[in-house]
């Protein structure tokens, strides 16, 4: 089956993006008062990475492995900004989900001694939301707002003169009363996460004056997330059995300390005093996940490349609607492991996968397929 290519431009407007993002609403939650630099769980959608009495999610630059070149720069931008007494600058963090954009958030936080107020873009359903967000915050504290893309254009608006001028304008009454207030805010800090910087508005972009992506993991630096994920939890693992883990997490700590928790219910109902790295291998097999972590999304993405469009080129509009999923799904979390790993090209007419991918599910690309030719099989 072959149809016709739809790539256009890569990038859509904001506002259909929008429309199209996957992610669950989170509700917005403020670190009490007097808890300055504790952590908070923010939303009802990632309410599996606490442990019983124990917090997962590390709390400063030290415990936050990998990332080594961003923990360097983000260390001496919060030094730099508590020495001058100052908030730091308004932070935009970027990357694919569970890759530890909001656990980043909550050690900036920490490590500058203010608290944490966080929220996110579908949250601040109106101007008055992000009013009571802005004036709760006391001075040099720190307002999260997660999934920032999302933020209706009215809204984004009225943050542009809260970063830039430190004010907000307010219209309240009605009819023949109705006036607008003008708010001054104590100096604050924004930090916006978004999975795909490209889904944010220019203007609201440029108002950053920190902006920084977080890169997948290696599986060195997942393996070690997975030991101390394990030592939390209170189970012993191997060092083959901690990398056997971390090769298959899609670079990602998010699914690393997924992997590591029912990891652990297999070892534990199978009577195991130590995860090793054949039970984790006989349990990751168990739960879908390949010798290379491909999981079954995967797997189901790269055989409807090979098999319903003869290996690609095909169109990521295309692409989406066959698998029946939102183009910022594929885009922002199926892709990146799958471009890294070498499984997926990202060409001028769509995406092809590679022999590699053919190769690693038992298939066979056309002989004219890209993919198929010489020098890309990876
Ligand atoms: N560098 C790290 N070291 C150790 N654990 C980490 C690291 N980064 C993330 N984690 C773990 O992974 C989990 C997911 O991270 P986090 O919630 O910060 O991701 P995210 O980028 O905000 O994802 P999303 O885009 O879905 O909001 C955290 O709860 C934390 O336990
Ligand atoms: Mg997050």
């Amino acid at each position: 089956m072959r149809i016709p290519h739809d790539d256009g431009p890569e990038e859509e407007s904001p506002r259909r993006k929008r429309r199209a993002s996957a992610k669950p609403e989170a509700r917005s939650a403020t670190v009490p008062k007097g808890g300055a630099g504790r952590v908070v769980e923010p939303s009802a959608a990632e309410p599996a990475e606490k442990g019983p009495n124990t917090e997962i999610r590390p709390q400063t630059f030290d415990e936050y492995i990998g990332q080594a070149a961003l923990k360097r720069k983000l260390a001496i931008f919060v030094e730099a900004a508590k020495g001058r007494g100052e908030p730091l600058d308004h932070t935009l963090v970027h990357g694919p989900p569970g890759l530890g954009k909001t656990t980043m958030a909550h050690i900036l936080a920490n490590e500058l001694g203010v608290q944490l107020h966080l929220t996110s873009g579908p949250a601040i359903e109106h101007k008055g939301i992000l009013a009571g967000h802005l004036t709760a915050l006391a001075a040099r504290d720190v307002l999260f707002i997660d999934e920032i893309h999302r933020l209706s254009p009215t809204v984004e608006e009225s943050l542009y003169a809260a970063m830039e001028d430190g004010r907000i304008d307010l219209p309240v009454g009605e009819g023949s009363q109705a006036r607008t207030i003008n708010i001054d805010l104590a100096p604050f800090t924004l930090i916006g996460a978004t999975t795909r910087t490209a889904m944010l508005s220019g203007p609201l972009r440029d108002r950053f004056q920190i902006i920084e992506g977080i890169e997948l993991y290696g599986d060195d630096e997942l393996a070690l997330i997975v030991e101390r994920t394990a030592a939390i939890l209170g189970m012993a693992i191997s060092e083959a059995g901690a990398l056997e883990i971390g090769r298959r997490s899609r670079g990602t700590p998010r699914i690393a300390n997924r992997l590591t928790r029912r990891v652990r219910d297999f070892a534990q109902v199978d009577g195991l005093l130590e995860i090793t790295e054949k039970s984790a291998s006989v349990a990751l097999d168990t739960l879908g996940i390949d010798g290379e972590g491909l999981d079954a999304n995967d797997r189901r993405l790269l055989t409807m490349i090979i098999e319903g469009f003869d290996g690609g080129p095909v169109g990521v509009e295309a692409l989406a609607a066959s698998l029946g999923e939102p183009r910022d799904t594929l885009e922002s979390v199926y892709e990146p492991f799958l471009l890294q790993r070498g499984f997926l090209l990202r060409t001028p007419r769509g995406r092809v996968a590679t022999g590699k991918a053919a190769a690693h599910l038992g298939l066979r690309l056309p002989p004219g397929a890209i993919g198929a030719q010489t020098g890309l099989k990876i």
